[in-house]
């Protein structure tokens, strides 16, 4: 790959780090979060344009709180600090940090001295969010204070010789009032970077990089319908088109229209597709489980014995591809990309195929960056912006035993469902929705008839990071005509409820 302009946010375990790359990269310069403890020699290494220390629970006076080599100070790489960062930096270079007797908490006014480069276009007064109880009492030598709080005299601080910048409040977060200004500030002035991190650019550079290291060599694929693998995929297809080979499993547990979508994308390319139907293998072996964890563990398996038949049918592969993405990286604390991650979507199936290696073209960006390439690449936006689908499918939202039947239901009144949020314009604000089949039968009335049929859970939740939630409030009217439309249309459904638990206590999924 070509050389970019490098930013390096050095992590201190901040709720806002994975944010604060994002953001970088948003004003188009690349961005990687290391671990603290990233040695000077890597540091070096990599010649970043600047550093930035990102925020942290711990207090800088406590014996284990995280701190960098000192050595940092004296690269002569530009360095902002925010929250704990700045403190760290305050500390480190001999200035003091001090407990408050309360916390500042929530959006605060501050007063800026816009003569320094980090506050360029500002006016004297801008609201950014302040989280901390530590502050800076006094400034290490050749520091002085550009910004202050009614409570806070140091709210940002600079050694305008050395470049060393921090700031005490949160500009990355969307609550700040044009936070973004000065991150760019930081990048464009201070750090002198290009805005050269752009997904078109992305796209050429991994091709060719792909097209150089598999050169004639055959790239196996498992491919799942979902965003990350399909992308990889596409990309890897694109550098070296037949060589590649995708297998996909439909293990008969996917949405209405899903397997049909994804056969259509990868036979329409000059590449070597094969759907293996497992539908039969797989619901055989799931008949009679009840078992939330049973069945995970069984698709699981399942999944991997077919995956390896069809590959010992194609002969010797040369190389893996995965969608891994960074959040995947950065979550399993692999940072330093030394290590080739061995959790993915597919449980263990390194272990089983022999190859050289394993290729991950996405594993450097975020899911919206992952969407951007989609695009690029001209994949339909359907399968671009789908929401997470689970890799045990439907088989985790049918509580109790599976069956075709029950499949065709859940399939039919899950499209309903989506169906109707899309046309509402619900879905960019409700993240996660899906139709649940639950084992609950009850009496109904249709027509004259009395009934005794399933109730279908409707499932809509707002979150954004999947790891706690909230229930989406959709309007009753429009609650209504779903309820209509699937005890109308559905066999077999004479009552919908809508699920009204958040997550905690409740998980997302039902199983
Ligand atoms: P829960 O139910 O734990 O789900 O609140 C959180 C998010 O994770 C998705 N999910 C899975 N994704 N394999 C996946 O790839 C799985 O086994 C799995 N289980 C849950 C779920 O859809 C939600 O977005």
């Amino acid at each position: 790959m070509t050389t970019k302009d490098t930013i390096l946010i050095l992590d201190f375990y901040g709720q806002y780090n994975q944010l604060i790359a994002r953001r970088v990269r948003e004003c188009g310069v690349y961005a990687e979060l290391v671990p603290y403890t990233i040695s000077i020699e890597e540091i070096q290494k990599r010649s970043p344009k600047g550093i930035i220390f990102t925020g942290g629970p711990a207090s800088v006076y406590e014996e284990d709180a995280p701190k960098c080599d000192q050595r940092i100070f004296e690269l002569g790489i530009p360095i902002l600090g925010i929250c704990y960062g700045m403190q760290l930096m305050a500390y480190l270079l001999g200035g003091t940090v001090k407990k408050a007797s309360k916390r500042e908490y929530g959006v605060t006014s501050v007063r800026l001295d816009t003569t320094s480069l980090l506050f360029q276009n500002f006016s004297s007064k801008n609201d950014f969010l302040m989280s901390h109880t530590d502050f800076v009492e006094t400034l290490p030598d050749d520091f002085v204070g550009i910004a202050k709080t009614k409570n806070c005299p140091y709210a940002a601080i600079m050694n305008s010789f050395k470049n060393l910048y921090g700031v005490q409040f949160h500009a990355e977060v969307e609550l700040s009032n044009d936070g973004v200004t000065l991150l760019k500030n930081f990048l464009f002035s201070i750090c002198h970077c290009q805005d050269t991190w752009k997904m078109d650019s992305f796209v050429e550079e991994t091709v060719s990089f792909l097209k150089k290291k598999i050169g004639n060599k055959k790239v196996l694929c498992a491919l799942s319908g979902g965003v990350d693998s399909t992308v990889a995929a596409t990309l890897v297809e694109k550098a070296i088109g037949k060589n590649l080979i995708c297998i996909f499993v439909d293990h008969g547990l996917l949405r209405k229209g899903e397997a049909e979508q994804v056969e259509m994308i990868f036979s329409l390319k000059q590449l070597q597709f094969q759907k293996v139907d497992a539908k039969e293998r797989f619901l055989t072996r799931l008949r009679g489980i009840t078992d939330p964890e049973e069945k995970r563990k069984i698709i699981g398996e399942e999944f991997i014995h077919v995956f390896q038949e069809e590959a010992k049918k194609i002969g010797k592969i040369d190389y893996l591809v995965q969608g891994t993405i960074y959040p995947d990286v950065i979550e399993s604390g692999v940072s330093t990309k030394k290590t080739i991650k061995s959790h993915h979507n597919v449980g263990g199936l390194p272990d089983v195929i022999e190859f050289e290696e394993i290729l991950e073209p996405l594993r450097d960006l975020f899911k919206d960056e992952v969407r951007k390439v989609g695009l690029e690449l001209g994949l339909p936006k359907e399968l671009i912006y789908r929401q997470p689908f689970p890799g045990p499918g439907l088989a985790i939202r049918i509580i109790g035993d599976i069956t075709e039947e029950k499949l065709s239901i859940l399939k039919e009144a899950d499209t309903i469902f989506r169906e109707k949020i899309e046309k509402n314009h619900l879905n960019d604000s409700i993240h996660q929705y899906f139709a649940v089949l639950t084992n609950l039968r009850s009496v109904g009335v249709m027509g004259d008839e009395r009934t005794y049929d399933y109730t279908v859970a409707l499932r809509a939740v707002e979150t954004s990071d999947f790891m706690t939630a909230k229930f989406a409030k959709i309007p009753y009217d429009i609650l209504e005509e779903v309820s209509e439309k699937i005890v109308n249309e559905v066999p077999h459904v004479n009552r919908v409820v809508y699920d009204i638990t958040s997550k905690p206590p409740a998980t997302i999924e039902y199983e």
